[in-house]
């Protein structure tokens, strides 16, 4: 157990959030992350329609009897005012909104208490989360695996300046999967860590295996951005298709052109068969510090563990020492 107000808040035991992942963030990684203490987002993006996200919420709650939410991605073509009457009929405690302004829904979702809060790449939108009445942040640095938005702002000045101007608490997102990094975070007044491309190399993750070992062999340089030309940059693998995408972009290539690399089915076949000949993958630069592939239970433990021990030896390694002493 390790509280922060964003544990009281979820009522979860870590100050862990796994990431909205289109298409992988189903049950059954859901329950293993709401299992292993954190807090696991079923991911409406993820399903055609609302009763294929019911099913699947379902599915869940067999697998897991601690609180999970719904990530809505706001904006892409999907049917979004069925996804939110979904979250409503099942009862979910707390939604994640991301892309696209969530105001239309915040007063919806309070009337039925349920939690809103906001991913947000910069100051200005979390600031304008807050007003429309969110009830948490997540602020998500250029490190991040998909969008961080167009400012290129890493998450080390993002959190701290979400943190001196907002009252709602923080929550940290683009380059986590360490416990060390989770301190950091702490350090810099953030109350929970969000983790994307940590949880792709997890055995109950849907992603197809092949990608999986894939992950594992990649540095820290292995991803570019994509997209930036329909002003929607992603961060995602580095593979040939992602590069020859990239310089189709800046060739000045219309949307009909970059549309078969960024379609949904692309992608879908993507994850499901590892055929990389057309969709591309989401990842972030933290997928330098992944190294194998472990139960999520184990990531989450390991995380937990790795801050405990950090948190000790910096304050042994700075017990005797004042800022004075090296004046
Ligand atoms: C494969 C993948 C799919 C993602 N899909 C979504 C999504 O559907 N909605 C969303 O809000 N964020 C999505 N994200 C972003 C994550 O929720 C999270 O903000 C991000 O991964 C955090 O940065 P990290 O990758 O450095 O951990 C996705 C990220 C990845 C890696």
């Amino acid at each position: 157990m390790l509280e922060t107000t964003i544990t009281k808040m979820f009522n979860i035991r870590y100050p862990i959030i796994q990431g909205g992942l289109q298409g992988l963030g189903t049950s059954s990684l859901v329950a293993a992350v709401s299992n292993a203490g954190g807090l696991g987002l079923i991911t409406a993006g993820s399903y055609s329609s609302k009763e294929e996200m019911l099913r699947d919420i379902e599915a869940t709650r067999r697998l897991t009897l601690e609180p999970f939410g719904v990530n809505i991605t706001i904006g892409v073509r999907k049917p979004m005012d069925e996804f939110v009457e979904g979250v409503i009929e099942a009862e979910i405690p707390v939604v994640f909104t991301s892309g696209n302004n969530p105001e239309k829904y915040i007063d919806l979702f309070k009337r039925h208490n349920i939690k809103v809060v906001h991913v947000v790449p910069s100051i200005r939108f979390a600031k304008k989360a807050e007003k429309l009445g969110c009830d948490a942040v997540v602020v998500v640095g250029f490190e991040c695996g998909g969008h961080p938005g167009k400012d290129e702002v890493t998450s080390l000045i993002l959190v701290q300046k979400a943190v001196q101007q907002l009252s709602i608490p923080v929550i940290a997102a683009g380059g986590f999967s360490t416990g060390k990094s989770m301190l950091a975070a702490f350090a810099l007044g953030a109350q929970a860590i969000q983790m994307g491309t940590r949880f792709l190399a997890t055995k109950e993750v849907q992603l197809h295996s092949l990608l999986k070992s894939r992950l594992l062999q990649l540095q820290e340089t292995d991803t570019i951005i994509v997209k930036k030309s329909i002003g929607k940059p992603a961060r995602v693998m580095k593979t040939d298709v992602a590069i020859k995408l990239a310089k189709l972009e800046e060739n000045g290539a219309s949307f009909e052109e970059i549309f078969p690399f960024i379609s949904g089915e692309a992608y879908q076949e993507l994850i499901s068969t590892s055929n990389d000949n057309r969709g591309v993958l989401a990842l972030g630069q933290t997928v330098g510090l992944v190294n194998e592939i472990k139960s999520v239970q184990e990531v989450i433990q390991e995380v937990i563990t790795e801050y405990e021990i950090q948190l000790q030896s910096l304050a042994n390694h700075f017990k005797n020492t004042t800022c004075s002493d090296r004046v």
